[in-house]
């Protein structure tokens, strides 16, 4: 590879990707003790994508799909990227990543290409460390996937978890950019990994914190204390977003779009109420994807660029949080 100067970075264009299939709030209440209403009051959803594995749809389709995409609106080629970053926490092998076989599908060889575990948080890790690896000069250009599939994962006789979750993908395109001040002006990644009883996905029962039985969920699906990850997201949000205006000297007014993950609407709506962020600048289409865990920002993020209301010049704020527990904002100059 040759060797750059440290450069300035350019989303070059956006994806996504979403299952056809819905999952609507009277569908759960007719698999479960819960109702329309409740799910709406306490959640903000009404429905949610998810695969429809009798057709053959897969989290790895879905990935790679949303890639497909941001590649075409950025009028590139797969041969064009030097790495591909996919973060997923459901996806079915873990050799080879997925990020591989994705690599392969769409014809990105000799391209780098890893999968990234930050739950929630992943589309905002994967991106952050996709603008780094560019702005260190030694990377041109790197495709960032969000990608989960979060009803392979969920017990649907869990109606704690299960009402909140659906499947999408979220993709970016970033390559280099001659503007040294373009790209990332801040950027932190985090995690508290004393937290992960809170949210977590056992493989067996050697997987489950010190203390708990087995809940009688099955293997291999969430376990996840609302409660506790409820209000650790309603400090969390408020404090990320604060951290991000002040480390950058930007105010409220200077940003054209604040990018949350769906987590639960109230808990955007707690951080839009305490840092007065206004209803046009924070988007939220939770009410018809649900929860997606790493999805979900690159599935904003997309949905922003191709409505046009992220333009050149912009400043973006974009925050998560999620298992681990991690957390993660990216400040760009777009
Ligand atoms: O993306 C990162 C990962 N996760 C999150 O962001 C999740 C954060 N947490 C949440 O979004 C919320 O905690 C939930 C939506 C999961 C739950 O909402 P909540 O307002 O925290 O409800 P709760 O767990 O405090 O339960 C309140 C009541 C309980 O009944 P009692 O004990 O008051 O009689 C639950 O048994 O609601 C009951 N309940 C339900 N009722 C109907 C719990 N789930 C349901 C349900 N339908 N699906």
């Amino acid at each position: 590879m040759d060797v750059f100067e440290p450069s300035g970075v350019r989303i070059a264009g956006c994806g996504s990707c979403v299952p056809e299939k819905r999952l609507t709030n009277d569908d759960l209440a007719g698999m479960m003790d819960t109702s329309d209403e409740w799910i709406r009051q306490r959640t903000g959803i009404s429905e949610r994508r998810i695969l429809d594995l009798d057709k053959g749809e897969s989290q790895f389709l879905l990935a790679t799909e949303s890639l497909r995409n941001a590649l075409a609106d950025a009028d590139m080629q797969a041969s064009d990227l030097d790495l591909i970053i996919h973060a997923s926490v459901t996806s079915k092998m873990t050799c080879p990543s997925t990020a591989c076989r994705i690599a392969a599908e769409l014809g990105a060889e000799p391209a780098g290409a890893f999968d990234l575990l930050a739950a929630c948080s992943g589309f905002v890790y994967a991106l952050n460390v996709g603008e780094a690896m560019i702005r260190s000069g030694r990377y041109r250009s790197v495709g960032v996937i969000g990608c989960d599939a979060m009803s392979t994962a969920v017990d649907y006789s869990d109606r704690s978890v299960a009402i909140l979750f659906g499947d999408v993908a979220g993709a970016a395109v970033l390559v280099r950019d001659e503007d040294p001040h373009r790209g990332c002006l801040y950027q932190t990644l985090n995690a508290d990994g004393r937290m992960w009883p809170s949210l977590y996905i056992p493989d067996d029962e050697s997987d489950l914190p010190v203390g708990v039985e087995d809940s009688g969920s099955r293997m291999g699906t969430l376990r996840m204390d609302g409660r506790e990850v409820y209000k650790f997201a309603v400090g969390k949000f408020r404090d990320v977003i604060q951290d991000a205006l002040n480390a950058t000297g930007l105010t409220v007014d200077d940003v054209a779009q604040f990018v949350c993950h769906q987590s639960n609407v109230r808990i955007i709506a707690s951080a839009m109420d305490k840092l007065g962020l206004p209803k046009e600048k924070v988007y939220i289409n939770i009410d018809k994807y649900g929860n997606s865990s790493a999805g979900s920002v690159g599935l904003c993020l997309d949905q922003l660029w191709k409505a046009g209301k992220i333009k050149q010049g912009d400043a973006i704020v974009l925050v998560a949080f999620g298992g681990g527990l991690t957390w993660a904002s990216s400040v760009w100059r777009v």
